[in-house]
């Protein structure tokens, strides 16, 4: 869509077209950040005991009659300082004091729910989100992956990945990420200019991202993905195009361009940038567009609402090919895409029994005494984590997203 046809004219000149802004003015109502479908209002809690028989229900056979592969989500819902802009589930606390009790009741669910799912499962995905993983010592890493072996088995071409902040990541880090297995990384970015950096408490140089980058990729990882944000304060679409066009000259193999979700009502913090610098839902179209044909004429395919793949990246490639036949599925958690292929066959429950308790983690750690609650109920033996999404017809266990 050409963002040079006569339309609607934003506060900072943005041009669209005017049924575009037609449609803008009808639907511009805030909403759920809206990563996926079901977003997360729709979740609720459940009790212990359908958690429980929800993990057993997993056990799904494949063709050889094998139980189905997993994909697992662990959450590490910690920061040292947070971006003003930050809508995760996240808590900010020095690591001394809270990452060792975290580990340890991790530690004690992932024996639980190990318990429940019957027999050692297979393993194709593993992704580690937050807050910032590497909020954790590169020796809690090494912990942390020694148990997951104990406990799952991991296909020998399984995608290990983790989100990181380059800031706080160090390259002892990244280099124990790779001794443990990791072979993909997501890596904050956001915005390169250095006003919209210092508006939102996030200062990140230029030649800081880049040098992450560059050993990102000397050591190896198979995949290097980084995560930009539209609608920040002071952005428009000249200084968000630098942003992209540099982000095009790295070559990462897939981008997120997220919508800014503006929420203060449930993220306070977000009240502490200007409002008045804030881009008016037409100029933060008008982004979204020109980032679009930059990124599709630099290579790069679009799939879904807000990410972008290199044409030759697996997940294009899987677009492309299956087109038809819709095999792409979106999960609701941080490593939104897999191409089913990839999911041994179990494209729905399986995929998502152990992500939603520690992603369930997540959603109830907005403040250190949740996440002591949590600590105190693992610790305790209790399945104290569950989310299920309710739809109208009934309740319909974490269950992920396929396009139709
Ligand atoms: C958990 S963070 C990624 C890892 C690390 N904590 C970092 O910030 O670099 C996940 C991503 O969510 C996005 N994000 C955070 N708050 C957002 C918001 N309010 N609206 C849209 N995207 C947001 C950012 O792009 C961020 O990189
Ligand atoms: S580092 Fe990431 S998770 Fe932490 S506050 Fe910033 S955006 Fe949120």
């Amino acid at each position: 869509m050409s963002t040079e046809r006569s339309g609607a004219v934003g506060r900072r000149g943005a041009r669209l077209p005017s049924e575009l802004a037609s449609l803008l003015a009808k639907y511009d109502r805030p909403g759920p950040r809206y990563t996926s479908y079901p977003t997360a209002p729709a979740w609720h809690d459940i009790s212990a005991e359908d958690m429980r028989k929800a993990l057993r229900s997993y056990v799904v056979e494949d063709e050889a009659g094998r139980a189905a592969a997993l994909s697992l989500y662990v959450h590490i819902p910690f920061c040292q300082e947070r971006c003003l802009y930050c809508g995760c589930n996240v808590v900010i606390a020095p690591r001394d004091k809270v990452s060792d009790p975290y580990m340890q009741a991790l530690r004690r669910e992932m024996q639980m729910i190990r318990t429940e799912l019957g027999k050692r499962r297979r393993v194709t995905q593993l992704h580690l989100g937050g807050g910032t993983p590497t909020y954790l010592q590169p020796a809690q890493l090494e912990d942390l992956m020694r148990w997951m072996h104990e406990d799952f088995e991991f296909e020998p071409d399984a995608e290990i990945s983790i989100e990181v902040d380059p800031v706080v990541t160090t390259d002892e880090h990244l280099r124990t990420l790779r001794q443990v297995g990791f072979n993909r990384i997501s890596m904050g970015v956001q915005d390169l200019d250095p006003h919209v950096q210092e508006t939102v408490h996030r200062v990140q140089p230029k030649e800081l991202t880049e040098r992450f980058y560059r050993l990102c990729r000397d050591l190896g990882f198979d995949s290097v993905n980084m995560d930009l944000i539209y609608g920040l304060p002071h952005q428009s679409v000249e200084s968000f195009a630098r942003t992209v066009d540099q982000v095009i000259a790295w070559r990462p193999d897939r981008i997120a361009v997220f919508n800014y979700a503006h929420v203060p009502w449930i993220k306070p913090h977000q009240e502490r940038m200007p409002a008045e610098a804030l881009p008016e839902p037409r100029e933060k179209v008008a982004i979204f567009l020109d980032t679009t044909r930059r990124f599709t004429d630099g290579g790069y395919e679009a799939i879904g609402i807000d990410h972008f793949a290199k044409i030759d990246d697996a997940l294009a490639v899987a677009r492309r090919e299956d087109e038809q036949s819709h095999v792409v599925a979106r999960r609701p958690v941080a490593a939104p895409f897999q191409h089913r292929e990839l999911q041994a066959g179990d494209e729905s429950g399986g995929a998502a029994a152990c992500p939603s308790c520690w992603r369930g983690a997540a959603a109830r750690s907005r403040s250190g005494k949740l996440v002591r609650s949590y600590s105190l109920k693992a610790a305790a033996g209790t399945l104290g984590i569950r989310l299920q999404w309710v739809t109208p017809s009934g309740v319909r266990p974490n269950r992920s997203h396929q396009r139709r």
